[in-house]
């Protein structure tokens, strides 16, 4: 099958590479020509574990090519997929790289002599597809969606970090379509994967996606407003807690043989600093938005994101409570990615921390093992100093936050660490640290638990 996507960000570009991988023709649109030129080269133009590699088969195999020209990359093509950025405004989703690429695609659809599926991969709000994306191709092919051409919206849920691992495993494969041939074509492309596959409505489809989205966003700020009470209690530990809660079958996983097993680890009921990235902040928002505008208010939701926006500052004050005044202190900020094993700080908790820190006139020192130098100042401005390891970013600090929960800092050696501080207190934002033997003095404070109860 042909496949045009439209978008070559975590998203598009994951995705077309998978599905090149699976044998299909791909090519990947892109405005901005230098991500193109990176996908030319075989190279991804941001960090993604295990993509590099995917990438350099793709092109190897002749399967995956770029372009920066969706006229020439749409001849022939069966199926394209739109995976632009909706990023946040005022209402909640701005749709202006949904409604570019939409009227793109449609002034190229009455030359392409073939039946082309329109698919939506972006997340978008429920009507987005069979109104304001229906509108804009139908008005520029002058052609009719369900008759002259299909129109599909199909849902993306991979995690960054693990995109690759998510798009050859799925848990689900959403299939919401306007017409019947294109719930058809879609099935094909993806024919191969064993997971449930859902054939529904567009609607549906982009509900489900926001529905999955808040639900997780509201389980992480459930875990941290839980932390709260247990960060004000002696003898309690959120950790533990959780532990317990996961312990009901309900939470148990399904292993497809008529048994239903433990998962193993706590997952999404983990207290941190705060969930971040490009879509849960964004995600909640425009669903809270498009509720309202609705008439059918979110109180929850609302709460969701209000308890996640307080996070950082709770850090922050929980330091300062130690630590006295921050003004003039060295504090080191370990984790600048929204979450590990990707250099995203899009809305990262740990930005908004050392930020925070700056503004009340900490010398902030920030580590991160992928995000680099220049990104760190970007966003941060030149006042904020960033080293390359996470030793140099604490020696002689007066204290230390983690703030994602990188391997790399798991395995550090913090009772060594803890000697090289001036003030040995340590915020350990991500529950990371196990026990450690640290020297006099030293304290390490780890969310979720009694702050008073600090291990020195
Ligand atoms: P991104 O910002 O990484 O990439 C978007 C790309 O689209 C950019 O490279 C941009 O240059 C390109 N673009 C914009 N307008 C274009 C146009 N008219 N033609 C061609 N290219 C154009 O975005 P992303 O993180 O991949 O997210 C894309 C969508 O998928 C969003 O709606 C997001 O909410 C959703 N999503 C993201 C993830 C994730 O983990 N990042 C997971 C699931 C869903
Ligand atoms: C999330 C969803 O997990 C994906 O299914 C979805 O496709 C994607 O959003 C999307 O729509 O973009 P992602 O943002 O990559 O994926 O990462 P997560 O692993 O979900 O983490 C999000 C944030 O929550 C991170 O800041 C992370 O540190 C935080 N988090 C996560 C916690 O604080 N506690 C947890 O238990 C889990």
């Amino acid at each position: 099958m042909k496949v045009t996507i439209i978008g070559a960000g975590y998203v598009g570009l994951v995705t077309g590479t998978g599905l090149a991988g699976l044998g299909h023709t791909v090519v990947c649109v892109d405005t901005d020509p230098r991500r193109v030129g990176a996908i030319e080269n075989g190279k991804a133009p941001f960090f993604e574990p295990g993509l590099d590699e995917l990438l350099a088969k793709a092109r190897a195999s002749g399967k995956l090519s770029a372009s920066t020209s969706l006229r020439d990359s749409l001849k022939d093509a069966d199926v394209s997929i739109i995976a632009v950025g909706t990023p946040s405004n005022d209402d909640g989703i701005d749709l202006k790289y949904i409604r570019a690429a939409a009227r793109e695609i449609g002034e190229q659809l009455k030359s392409l002599g073939r039946f082309h599926v329109v698919t939506v991969k972006s997340t978008v709000v429920p009507m987005t597809t069979d109104t304001v994306v229906r509108q804009e191709l139908e008005a520029a092919s002058g052609l009719l969606a369900g008759r002259d051409f299909g129109l599909a919206m199909n849902p993306e849920f991979l995690r960054e970090g693990c995109a690759v691992e998510d798009f050859t495993n799925p848990d689900r494969i959403v299939l919401g379509a306007l017409d019947a041939r294109s719930h058809e074509i879609l099935a094909q492309m993806y024919a191969g994967f064993s997971c449930p596959m859902l054939k529904t409505t567009p609607r549906n489809a982009e509900m489900i996606k926001y529905t999955s989205n808040a639900l997780l966003a509201a389980l992480i700020s459930f875990s941290n407003e839980i932390a709260q009470v247990c960060e004000t209690i002696p003898g309690l530990d959120e950790s533990v807690v959780m532990e317990g809660v996961h312990l009901d079958r309900r939470w148990w996983v399904d292993t497809g043989q008529g048994n239903r097993k433990h998962p193993g680890a706590v997952t999404y009921l983990r207290a941190g600093v705060g969930f971040g990235g490009s879509c849960f902040p964004k995600d909640v928002k425009a669903i809270f938005e498009f509720a309202q505008a609705q008439g059918a208010a979110m109180p929850l939701l609302e709460s969701v994101l209000t308890i996640n926006e307080e996070r950082a500052n709770r850090i922050v004050a929980i330091l300062e409570r130690q630590v006295g005044s921050l003004n003039g202190k060295r504090i080191a900020v370990l984790g600048l990615a929204f979450k590990p094993d990707t250099d995203d700080v899009r809305e990262s908790p740990g930005m908004k921390i050392a930020a925070d820190l700056a503004r009340r006139g900490a010398r902030v020192v920030t580590h991160d093992p992928i995000v680099t130098a220049e990104i760190a100042t970007a966003n941060l401005g030149p006042g904020v100093t960033h080293e390359a390891s996470a030793t140099a970013a604490v020696a002689g600090a007066d204290a230390a936050i983690i703030a994602t929960s990188w391997d790399e800092y798991k395995r550090l050696d913090w009772t060594a660490i803890a000697r090289s501080m001036r003030n040995a207190v340590i915020l350990d934002g991500r529950q990371v640290i196990k026990p450690v033997d640290l020297p006099a003095g030293a304290k390490v404070l780890t969310i979720g638990k009694h702050v008073g109860e600090a291990r020195t």
